[in-house]
């Protein structure tokens, strides 16, 4: 992995103190780069054989962004999409959950359209100080990179408090990095609920691998890495959800789900079983659509899916009904009829809002009346607990659904559900 280049600005920010009130202020630019990471304002030339003003690089950014286990792949395929990097997301050495990936561009922007990834848990700037220990940290150009990173969050979206993630985060090290860091961005330390999070951690092991292959035969000290987290929550906190509804939907999850289904502008969307609507409103923000239409026998849940659908901006587009999703004939008139191009589910699992033996007839029930609802060539995408249950239903269903591809199986809260992806035959 390439290591940050030592332009103490590499995030392309404005090099940003603050007055003594502790109100943020932007100071003057250093390196070459304006405040919007642009060329500085060259002088006029003064003789013929002046070199010629050189144009500087753009700037990179290196976003760390984390994911649940098992969506490594979704969220890599949606960074290549959304933000066309010059080269892939690639794995964080020694993690199952995280991607690294450098991005070009003013800063600001960069960070926006970070935001707009919904597969990934968080995102975080990644500045690398080849330091050996924290203390290192607070000393000018050092602490200069990290509140320029800080002050570039809060532009994308504002934070009141900061906290550490760290070992040794209740040291006098830190203590007095939080001081520093509270006078030159005038956020409030907050060590247990800090708004906006910066971890600090050991560099990765790569970094000395690569030293060594340079022709060093002793190990490198692998600095210190530190994190900026984008935003003063994790990009998986949905906005939208005003409505608590127990066994909600991962939203993440949900956005892979929506993901491996491929959406389409003009298709028809059906979400069965649908609880407080988490897969339909992942599935309406991620692409238009001719008609989405929820399906729950709860109204304690259609009513949280239509409060959370408002908070979403989405509920004229929506169609909430109350009845058996395993009964088509008795919603399908009120639902605009067959035809659905997609259809998502997350039935029941354990207790919560059925039965661990009642599961055969649900999964049975649901490929059943999803079949029935869409004409070939449909997709239906399946989030569920019930692993053995539903690999023994889709083999079972084999006359009407096709898998194109093996179960997606998350890691998500010390359980491993399962996506199914399957065509209507
Ligand atoms: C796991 S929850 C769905 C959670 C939802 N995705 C969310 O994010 O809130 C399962 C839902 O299935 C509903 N359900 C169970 N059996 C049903 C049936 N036969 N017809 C319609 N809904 C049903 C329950 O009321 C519950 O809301």
């Amino acid at each position: 992995m390439a290591r940050e280049r030592r332009d103490p600005r590499p995030t392309g920010t404005s090099r940003t103190g603050t007055s003594r009130t502790g109100t943020p202020r932007t100071g003057a630019p250093r390196g070459g780069t304006s405040r919007a990471g642009g060329p500085s304002r060259q002088q006029p030339s003064s003789g013929r054989n002046q070199p010629r003003p050189t144009t500087p690089p753009a700037p990179t950014t290196r976003i760390e962004l984390t994911f649940l286990p098992g969506l490594g792949d979704v969220l890599r395929d949606e960074v290549a999409r959304v933000l066309s990097p010059a080269r892939p997301a690639t794995p964080v050495p020694g993690r199952d959950d995280a991607l690294v990936v450098t991005l070009t561009g003013p800063v600001g922007t960069v960070l926006a359209d970070v935001r707009r990834l919904r597969t990934a848990v968080a995102a975080f700037v990644w500045l690398h100080f080849d330091v050996p220990r924290p203390r290192s940290l607070v000393s000018g150009d050092h602490l200069a990179r990290i509140v320029d990173a800080v002050y570039a969050s809060l532009r994308a979206a504002g934070s009141s408090s900061f906290r550490f993630e760290a070992a040794g985060a209740d040291s006098a090290v830190f203590a007095r990095l939080a001081d520093e860091l509270r006078r030159a961005t005038g956020l409030a330390y907050d060590p247990e609920h800090g708004e906006l999070v910066v971890k600090v951690r050991r560099g990765t092991a790569r970094g000395v691998e690569q030293r060594a292959n340079q022709g060093a035969a002793r190990e490198v000290d692998p600095g210190w890495d530190v994190l900026v987290r984008i935003g003063p929550r994790p990009l998986s906190a949905r906005t939208w959800r005003v409505a608590d509804f127990p066994g909600a939907a991962n939203a993440t999850i949900a956005a892979a789900m929506v993901a491996l289904a491929g959406p389409r502008d003009d298709e028809r969307v059906l979400n069965l079983m649908c609880g407080s609507g988490t897969l339909l409103v992942e599935r309406l923000l991620a692409a238009g659509a001719a008609q989405a239409v929820g399906v729950d026998v709860a109204p304690d849940a259609l009513d949280a899916a239509a409060r959370n659908v408002e908070a979403a901006g989405l509920s004229r587009r929506v169609t909430l009904l109350t009845a058996d999703a395993l009964a088509p004939d008795s919603w399908l008139p009120a639902a605009g009829g067959a035809g659905f191009d997609l259809v998502l589910a997350d039935p029941p699992w354990g207790a919560l809002h059925g039965s661990h033996d009642d599961a055969e007839r649900v999964h049975t029930g649901l490929l059943r009346a999803a079949h029935d609802v869409t004409a070939p060539g449909a997709r239906l995408v399946v989030l569920t607990h019930e692993v053995k249950v539903m690999e023994r239903c889709v083999r079972a269903a084999d006359a009407l659904w096709r898998a194109p591809q093996p179960p997606v199986r998350v890691y998500a809260k010390g359980h491993h559900p399962r996506i199914w992806l399957l065509h209507h035959l």
